[in-house]
């Protein structure tokens, strides 16, 4: 089973395991694919996610391995990102909503990040692994699908079984190897430590 635990997250105090263990991998075991109700449960823990007013400023284009949508998202991706997710189960573009009828949404970003935290941990749920790319051409992915303008691609996922990590060309498998580490936490907190 991939990945390994010494890449668990280091922290102060016990935190839920499935927090503790989650981590982007580029490794995907490839020819896999995922089965339509986790698809759909990936999108209902999106959508189940909290927004500002309830404004939910989310939209998702979602691929499936080996269908002309997938290569249209995979050749919208920087070339690096490319040579790694062509092997994803499944791409996900998150789309964010920055008006809706009553004007601007200024939190879209904030919420829309955070539902896609919701469907990281219902993949993670589902024995699935998750990395987000920001490194794709925005324009030319909202051309793509005929977004309109107030709709902006904001992240893709790439989404599968975890891989074997030893299996990556070297140029690629650096993040999966790599010791993985967090700023401080003192260094996080304004004005102090919290139990002040
Ligand atoms: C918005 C966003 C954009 C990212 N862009 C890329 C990317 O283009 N390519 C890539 O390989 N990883 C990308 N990542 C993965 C991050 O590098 C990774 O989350 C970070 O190094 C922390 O590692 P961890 O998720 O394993 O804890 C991105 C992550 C996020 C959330």
């Amino acid at each position: 089973m991939y990945p390994s635990t010494d890449r668990h997250a280091e922290t102060s105090v016990p935190i839920h395991p499935l927090l503790a263990s989650r981590q982007s991998t580029r490794a995907l075991e490839p020819g896999t694919d995922l089965d339509d109700a986790q698809i759909t449960a990936l999108l209902e823990a999106a959508r189940w996610s909290p927004s500002e007013g309830n404004t939910q400023p989310w939209r998702f284009i979602v691929a499936k391995r080996d269908t002309p949508d997938f290569k249209r998202i995979l050749d919208c991706l920087n070339s690096g990102n490319a040579e790694w997710a062509q092997h994803a189960s499944l791409l996900l573009v998150a789309v964010r909503t920055e008006t809706d009828s009553k004007g601007p949404l200024k939190r879209a970003a904030y919420d829309l990040g955070q539902s896609m935290a919701h469907l990281t941990f219902q993949a993670m749920a589902e024995g699935l692994t998750i990395r987000q790319m920001g490194g794709f051409d925005d324009e030319a992915l909202a051309g793509e699908f005929g977004l309109p303008p107030e709709f902006k691609p904001t992240s893709v996922a790439a989404i599968g079984v975890p891989g074997d990590p030893a299996a990556l060309p070297e140029d690629l498998a650096g993040p999966d190897r790599r010791e993985r580490r967090r700023l401080p936490l003192e260094d996080l907190l304004i004005g102090g430590a919290a139990s002040q």
